[in-house]
């Protein structure tokens, strides 16, 4: 069944592997939470399962697919008047081939970055006051390159990988932009290698990954914590890892391309500048 909890934490991706750790970790300590699932079955399979482990704890759920601006849209107005006390922009997707969304983004761009980027601002108006937004970027990021053509990148330029890190780095640049703009608290969490779908890269090597990589990953619990520890501070723009809470490089927190990439995503999901 559908719903919405008021003054819940959102949690997208809440089905995934880190997704379903972090709801199961809020409800064990009574904090209320809306799951924003892609797949509402599998949705409504987590939660079931979070609920035989915390009886009582209340825990929504709402159907969220980033990859389309419309149901975002859907989506945000489902949550209007709730008062979320936070956001966690868990939801993630690396995927190995080149496809775009209905709204003709790249899908890795438009689901890891776009899809967050309109989500959050639609909802800037509707957060509790010192609610928390926290957003799951990767250690990827610090390698990547981004270029004022980044929305709108073709076949040519696809990377998995490479795009993945830039979706990234546009994520980690829009938090800090809005931790400027905002006085909520943003900040980054980086869970580090997780053992969970979205390393494995649809490749042949897949199946040697899970027997000789896998074991060797974090689980993902304790990928989640970090973004619970994000959950709970008073701090913005900074990047929770392991256990700590970290000052950003300057060449992030003053990138001169952080303000076009606000404004060319605010034109291209019809917000204003802000
Ligand atoms: N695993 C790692 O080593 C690692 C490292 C650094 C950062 N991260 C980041 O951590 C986050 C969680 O990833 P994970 O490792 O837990 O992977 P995961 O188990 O594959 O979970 C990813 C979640 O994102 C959801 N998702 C994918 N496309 C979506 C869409 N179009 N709309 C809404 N939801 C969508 C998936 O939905 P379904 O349940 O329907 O598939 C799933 O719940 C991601 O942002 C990822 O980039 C992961």
């Amino acid at each position: 069944m559908e719903e919405i909890i008021p003054g819940s934490i959102i949690v997208t991706g809440a089905s995934g592997s880190m997704g379903k750790a972090a709801v199961k970790a809020l409800a064990l300590k009574g904090r209320s939470v809306t799951m924003a699932c892609r797949n509402f079955q599998k949705g409504e399979a987590a939660r079931q399962e979070i609920l035989a482990q915390a009886p009582g704890a209340a825990i929504g759920l709402l159907p969220l697919d980033l990859g389309s601006l419309r149901s975002v849209r859907a989506f945000a107005a489902a949550v209007k008047g709730s008062a979320p006390a936070g956001l966690l922009n868990n939801a993630g997707t690396m995927p190995a081939r080149f496809s775009l969304t209905e709204d003709g983004l790249e899908q890795t761009v438009g689901v890891n970055y776009v899809g967050p980027y309109l989500l959050t601002r639609l909802l800037l108006d509707e957060f509790a006051p010192d609610a928390h937004i926290v957003n799951v970027i990767s250690l990827t990021a610090k390698y990547a390159k981004i270029d004022e053509g980044f929305l709108h990148k073709g076949p040519e330029d696809f990377h998995q990988l490479r795009t993945y890190a830039t979706s990234k780095l546009a994520l980690m640049l829009f938090s800090i932009e809005l931790a400027k703009r905002t006085s909520l608290h943003v900040n980054m969490s980086d869970p580090g290698i997780v053992a969970s779908d979205m390393i494995d890269l649809g490749r042949w090597f897949d199946p040697l990954a899970d027997i000789f990589f896998k074991p060797f990953c974090k689980r993902p619990e304790q990928g989640a914590a970090p973004a619970l520890a994000a959950l709970e501070t008073n701090t913005t723009a900074r990047l929770f890892k392991r256990n700590k809470c970290l000052n950003l490089q300057e060449c992030f927190l003053n990138n001169p391309l952080a303000g076009l990439l606000w404004q060319q995503t605010a034109r291209l999901t019809g917000l204003s500048d802000f």
